[in-house]
């Protein structure tokens, strides 16, 4: 495991974001590229989210956001979706005692209901056995969307308008959004795509509102510590202004 800590960045620490969410993109081009099944790709893009994971807590950053099944990829050939969802609970497994010994809460979003059983079943137990846990946490989004995630909210803030709990009127931002699969989780300050596309794909569109956006080319199985790095580099270098002008910012 790399020895790296806030130190090893050029950056001040209250530069450093505290929420880092990732489009892990590429795997299926790496693949290709080196004469490979796709799932050879998942695979490699599985140690990459080992090395990442471990690296961004290492340099402070305190949740880290992995966008690994969407809504849509349900339409990708059926033995590609039983791989995901193998190295999902064989990740999990595995994964587990590091998460425990690190002190990392893993939680999800999205729908679990959808996934295979046994895969739902290890998630949930993995998220359960590290509940106690605050300082860090890991968030794997799996059958997510953010179009989804609306939809359910919608239901729900209905639900309880029909059912007298919730006043119509009294719906804000706040209320709504603890409707959302992230009701507990900060929004990203930081959303890094590799493979070089330049879109959202339905990834935390509310959360993201006032997110840095940071697209890099590595293939996600290829990105390094350096892209990482260089990531949290440039978000450094961003004044985010929520709206604001800068001078309102500088008082
Ligand atoms: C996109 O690459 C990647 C995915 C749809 C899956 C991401 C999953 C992993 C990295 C492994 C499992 C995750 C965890 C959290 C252990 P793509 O297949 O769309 O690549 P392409 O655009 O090059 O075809």
């Amino acid at each position: 495991m790399p020895e790296i800590s806030v130190t090893d960045i050029d950056v001040p620490a209250e530069r450093l974001p505290r929420h880092v969410a990732f489009i892990m993109d590429g795997n299926g081009r790496w693949a290709k590229a080196h004469g490979l099944p796709r799932a050879q790709g998942h695979l490699r893009g599985v140690q990459t989210v080992i090395d990442t994971v471990e690296n961004g807590f290492r340099l402070g950053v305190k949740t880290i956001t992995l966008y690994a099944f969407s809504v849509e990829n349900w339409n990708r050939p059926r033995a590609e979706i039983d791989a995901l969802m193998a190295l999902l609970k064989t990740f999990l497994g595995e994964y587990l005692p590091r998460l425990i010994e690190n002190k990392i809460r893993l939680r999800t979003i999205g729908d679990l209901s959808s996934l295979p059983a046994e895969t739902a079943d290890a998630i949930r137990e993995a998220c359960a056995s590290t509940a106690g846990f605050s300082e860090t946490e890991l968030v794997v989004a799996l059958n997510y969307s953010s179009r989804a995630e609306i939809v359910a909210a919608a239901k729900n803030l209905a639900a309880a308008a029909v059912a007298g709990t919730l006043d119509p009127e009294k719906i804000d931002w706040d209320t709504l959004s603890k409707f959302l699969y992230t009701a507990e989780i900060s929004d990203p300050d930081l959303i890094i795509r590799t493979s070089g596309e330049m879109r959202l794909s339905n990834f935390l569109m509310l959360q993201g509102a006032y997110s840095e956006l940071y697209f890099c080319d590595a293939l996600w199985p290829d990105f390094s510590l350096e892209d990482f790095k260089n990531a949290l580099r440039h978000y450094a270098s961003r004044e985010r202004r929520f709206g604001k002008t800068s001078e309102q910012l500088a008082h």
